[in-house]
């Protein structure tokens, strides 16, 4: 007798049309009938695990027997083909070379050190409001406040002389572009590693208080070179870039959408830090999802998942799992466990910057608040230019005030 096993269903991908903040609803038939299944991707070429359970998608992000190494055969990357990412992008790699990159940056992104750098956050938010405001609308938010910002907020970071902010916001915003080319991806990308490198050895020579400085310092020291550091900082750049600029933007649509909530940002910082919090979890930007590759024959919720298979974890679903948030899908503001989103990741790859990540929305979502209290988005939500890629948001927000 033959068994004729029916073929991996698609990564679902497709938004409902009228909630298009919400996953795909797709995903949510799966999480309660089958939170542990196979899907297919690159034409059914490979037939990864998609985890969409919370508890699991923590099971396996905890796990250090899931391996983040993209270069290693089956690994259930967005395309196949990809090259590999570069020494600079840490997630992207395991022990020993992500520990020794990792431990080089911890201290920069403490909670202390991101608490120094509020106040200029603070002052970066209210003039590109000012700028922003000077104009008149309708403008586009992304283009003047959610882009801008993080951009800056990394430069302040990092060191990057103020004369030098509108190359980087140049080449930031060619990266993000949807209608750049790959060569001039390429080039924007190849700029920003030659200027880090460039400021690297300046520092080395003549070091002041920045993030640039003291990693001059830790390459004299330890086993990462000049470009490995270079690589990483621009990583740094990167990797806060479009997701926070993409959170403020989306956070922005949901806020307004929900405006009997917007008060809850005004109460007092424990206030709105838990509001970022139910923004972050109710948003999460990433969605392609994070992904592993088993090193060896691991068991997660009843499953086995055997060595060298692949794991895709999207965060936008555990995130609205019922089992871990009551009403998932129900913004709450006041929620009381919404700091037990994984909108950052978990494990030993958990998101870096998300100290600085939290200071730019617990600043700038207020500030927008407060300034334009007539705020309102000139589209209709539906009709926005949603972004198609790994990370969800929308590539312009035209508003008024
Ligand atoms: C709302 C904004 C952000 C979101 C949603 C986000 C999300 C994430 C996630 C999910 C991961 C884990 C990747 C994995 O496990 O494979 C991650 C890693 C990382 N993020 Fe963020 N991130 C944000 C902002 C930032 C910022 C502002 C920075 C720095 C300036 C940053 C730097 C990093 C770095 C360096 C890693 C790699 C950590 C490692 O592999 O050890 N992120 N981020």
């Amino acid at each position: 007798m033959s068994m004729v096993t029916a073929p991996a269903p698609g990564l679902p991908l497709d938004r409902p049309k009228k909630a298009p903040l919400d996953p795909p609803p797709e995903f949510a038939r799966l999480r309660d009938e089958q939170p542990i299944t196979r899907v297919s991707i690159w034409d059914g070429r490979l037939t990864p695990w998609l985890v969409t359970r919370w508890a699991d998608a923590r099971a396996v992000l905890g796990n250090r027997a899931f391996s983040s190494e993209d270069s290693l055969p089956g690994f259930p990357n967005l395309r196949p083909g990809m090259p590999p990412s570069p020494p600079g992008a840490l997630q992207a790699h395991d022990a020993p070379v992500h520990t020794t990159m990792r431990r080089a940056l911890t201290r920069e992104f403490i909670v202390k050190r991101i608490d120094e750098l509020r106040p200029s956050i603070r002052e970066t938010a209210d003039r590109l409001i000012d700028d922003m405001t000077a104009l008149d609308g309708p403008v586009d938010l992304v283009e003047h406040l959610a882009l801008p910002l993080p951009t800056l907020v990394a430069c302040d970071l990092l060191g990057v002389p103020y004369e030098d902010h509108p190359f980087f916001q140049d080449k930031a915003n060619t990266l993000v572009d949807n209608s750049s080319t790959a060569e001039q991806v390429e080039t924007a990308e190849r700029s920003i590693a030659e200027y880090l490198l460039n400021l690297l050895l300046l520092r080395r020579s003549r070091p002041c208080g920045d993030l640039m400085s003291r990693l001059a310092r830790k390459v004299d020291g330890a086993s990462i070179t000049d470009d490995d550091a270079a690589e990483l900082a621009a990583f740094l750049l990167l990797a806060g870039h479009e997701t926070t600029a993409n959170m403020i933007a989306l956070s922005t649509i949901t806020l307004l959408q929900h405006p009997d909530q917007i008060p809850r940002l005004f109460i007092g910082p424990e206030e709105t830090a838990l509001a970022v919090e139910e923004l972050l979890r109710f948003v999460t930007v990433i969605q392609a999802g994070l992904r592993r590759r088993a090193l060896e024959d691991v068991t997660v919720g009843g499953v086995t998942i055997r060595a060298g298979e692949g794991v895709i974890i999207p965060l936008n679903v555990a995130n609205r799992d019922p089992d871990a948030f009551p009403e998932p899908d129900r913004l709450d503001l006041g929620r009381p466990n919404a700091r037990r989103h994984v909108n950052f990741g978990y494990g030993v790859h958990q998101c870096l910057g998300q100290s600085l990540a939290r200071a730019e929305l617990q600043i700038m979502l207020p500030a927008i608040f407060r300034r334009l209290p007539g705020l309102r988005v000139t589209a209709p939500i539906e009709d926005l230019p949603y972004k198609e890629a790994s990370i969800y948001g929308v590539h312009r927000l035209p508003v008024t005030w």
